[in-house]
């Protein structure tokens, strides 16, 4: 059986018997006006973070949603949008399909707004999406990259880079990993089903998305996600795994590279009101501006003693350079 296959059953099972404690999200629950989330699909919560972002999802975007879960996150997509056919789910396990339908009835129940056709879902592949080209605004995936093989990833980016439209945005939660694994827990494909042991160093993960083509990334957050330990796993040392929540968008590639925000800011502290780089940041003095890490870099080298540039704090909520 290959580890996609080990993937389909794992997540057919979840379907058929919802398993509260499969994913781990430190994440509260989304708490809008006139927004209710049924019980059920908050125990078939399967993420390991949130996608859902309102500065994402202004003008009623066009949205997909890959690996659909319980179907919590496209109802909450759904309150942006509230149109038939607003958000598009995809999911290659027919019961994982089955189970989110049943609870989007529920949620109609719940909530007034809602209608079960605002979510149109579909059976389909994150290697092969069942999607037009430049069709989609906001494409999102929770804790189903992570599982993916070095190919497999690839492919999956790459098919959410075609079918975004330019500017649209992927935004990902999955858990990430600094440390090095075995390659007993790499080729473990029911722990990498689980989301343990696929996960990548954020820069590697980073990586993948800018060679598909993503001209600007975010690191949104940075969170504590679950440990791996000797007694219970495949495993010499403590391995501590960490989730982030990202967002790629389909910006053109800079000429000089992406534009990756990990959430540095840089404040100019000097004698004059503000400093002007000639490459379109002024910093404005003592009121810190986000920078990307390419500006960082940029900044630090010109060698002046009157700009601090902070480390990465994986918190990046927008604004501030390119
Ligand atoms: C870890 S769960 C995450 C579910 C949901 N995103 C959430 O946050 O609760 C992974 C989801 O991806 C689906 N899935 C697994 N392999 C897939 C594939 N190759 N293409 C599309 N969906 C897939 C599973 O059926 C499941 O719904």
């Amino acid at each position: 059986m290959s580890y996609l296959e080990a993937t389909n059953n794992l997540y057919k099972e979840a379907a058929l018997t919802p398993d509260v404690g499969l994913c781990c999200t430190t994440n509260p629950i989304w708490e809008l006006p006139g927004l209710k989330i049924p019980k059920i699909m908050q125990e078939m919560n399967y993420g390991c973070g949130s996608t859902v972002n309102a500065r994402d999802l202004t003008n009623n975007p066009k949205m997909l949603y890959v690996g659909v879960g319980g179907g919590m996150e496209l109802l909450q997509f759904s309150y942006f949008n509230r149109q038939k056919g607003g958000v598009i789910g995809v999911d290659v396990v027919v019961e994982m399909l089955e189970a989110s339908r049943k609870n989007f009835k529920e949620a109609e129940v719940q909530n007034d707004w809602f209608k079960s056709n605002f979510v149109e879902l579909k059976k389909g592949d994150a290697m092969n999406l069942p999607v037009e080209d430049n069709s989609i605004d906001v494409a999102a995936q929770n804790c189903l990259f992570n599982i993916f093989k070095a190919e497999d990833l690839k492919k999956a980016i790459a098919e959410m880079y075609r079918v975004l439209k330019p500017h649209g945005r992927l935004v990902m939660s999955d858990p990430t990993c600094e440390q090095p694994m075995n390659d007993e827990l790499r080729n473990d494909d029911r722990l990498r089903a689980l989301c343990l042991s696929g996960s990548l160093p954020i820069a590697d993960y980073v990586k993948a998305l800018t060679d598909a083509g993503f001209g600007t990334i975010e690191i949104r957050a940075r969170k504590p996600y679950r440990i791996l330990d000797p007694k219970n796993y495949n495993t010499d040392e403590l391995i501590y795994i960490e989730s982030i929540e990202v967002a790629a968008i389909k910006d053109p590639m800079p000429e000089d590279g992406p534009c990756i925000f990990t959430g540095k800011a840089a404040i100019y502290f000097g004698d004059d009101d503000y400093v002007d780089d000639k490459k379109g940041h002024i910093l404005l003095k003592n009121q810190p501006l986000a920078i990307c890490d390419k500006t960082a870099g940029a900044l630090a080298s010109l060698g002046r003693d009157d700009i601090f540039i902070s480390d990465s704090t994986f918190h990046y909520d927008g604004g501030g350079c390119c």
